[in-house]
This record gives C-alpha cells, sequence and structure tokens, in this order.
C-alpha cells in the first residue's frame, strides 16, 4: 500500500502540536478499517507526565468518536519548525494503548521523516508480548 497519503495527514496533525517544553512536534495519522483517518499531535503541560502523544491523542479522538477498528498509523516526529532527521518510533505506552483497539497481526505503525521516506512495522513486532487481562 501506499502510506504516502497517511504521511500526509501525519504533517499537518504535527502542525497543531503544543509542545512549549521538549520543542519536540509530533503528529500522527490514524486510518479506520472504513477508510476515515483521525489526526493528533503532542500536547504536551507544565506538569511534565500530564503531557499526551500524537498517536493516543489520535486514537482517543477516533474512539470517542465511535470508531473502533483500525488499520494503521503514520508517525512523523523530530524538533519543531524543521523536518524530521529520525523515524519517530510510538513509545511504550502508545504501543499498548494501541494494542486495546488494533490487531497486532495486521495494524501497521508507519514511521515517516517524509511522505517518500519510511519504514512499515506491524504491531506485533514492536509490542511482543503486550499486557492482556
Ligand atoms: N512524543 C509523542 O508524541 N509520541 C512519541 O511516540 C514519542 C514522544 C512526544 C511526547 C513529548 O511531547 C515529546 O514527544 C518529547 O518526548
Amino acid at each position: 500500500m501506499d502510506y504516502r497519503k497517511l504521511i500526509s495527514e501525519a504533517f499537518e496533525a504535527r502542525k497543531q502540536s503544543y509542545s512549549p517544553y521538549s520543542g519536540f512536534a509530533v503528529g500522527a495519522a490514524l486510518l479506520t478499517n472504513g477508510g476515515n483517518v483521525y489526526r493528533g499531535c503532542n500536547i504536551e503541560n507544565a506538569a511534565y507526565p500530564a503531557t499526551n502523544c500524537a498517536e493516543r491523542t489520535a486514537l482517543y479522538s477516533a474512539v470517542a468518536q465511535g470508531e473502533q477498528s483500525f488499520c494503521a498509523i503514520a508517525i512523523v516526529g523530530g524538533l519543531k519548525n524543521s523536518m524530521p532527521k529520525e523515524y519517530c518510533y510510538p513509545c511504550g505506552i502508545c504501543r499498548q494503548v494501541l494494542s486495546e483497539f488494533c490487531d497486532a497481526d495486521t495494524f501497521r505503525v508507519i514511521v515517516a521523516k517524509s511522505e517518500e521516506d519510511y519504514e512499515e512495522f506491524y504491531l506485533k513486532d514492536l509490542l511482543p508480548h503486550g499486557f492482556v487481562l
């Protein structure tokens, strides 16, 4: 599959990043199995642990709007006001949160530096043995 459109949505999402403390701006675009896209950005807080990552913002926004079936997420992140220098992999908390709603065997995580330069993983490979109740 061509993920350019989803990556471009992640770059749009990144423009809304609220990251005055780290200066690190992240955007995510989550694709539903029905073809809808939900955007998320990181939202920081003066009380640092209250910060929400871009991936979780996108997921929580989608779930709050009635979506629970997802096939892929694109993530772009790096220092504000410049193109990402590295791939931005989701943190451990976001991997676990994604695994709550996404089939780890088929859900794809796309980390991108640009629309043309990206890597693609299955969630199961980024979160082996995630916690289940
Ligand atoms: N961040 C994300 O939004 N997603 C990630 O996958 C890694 C980290 C954010 C949290 C914080 O606002 C900033 O990046 C630096 O950690």
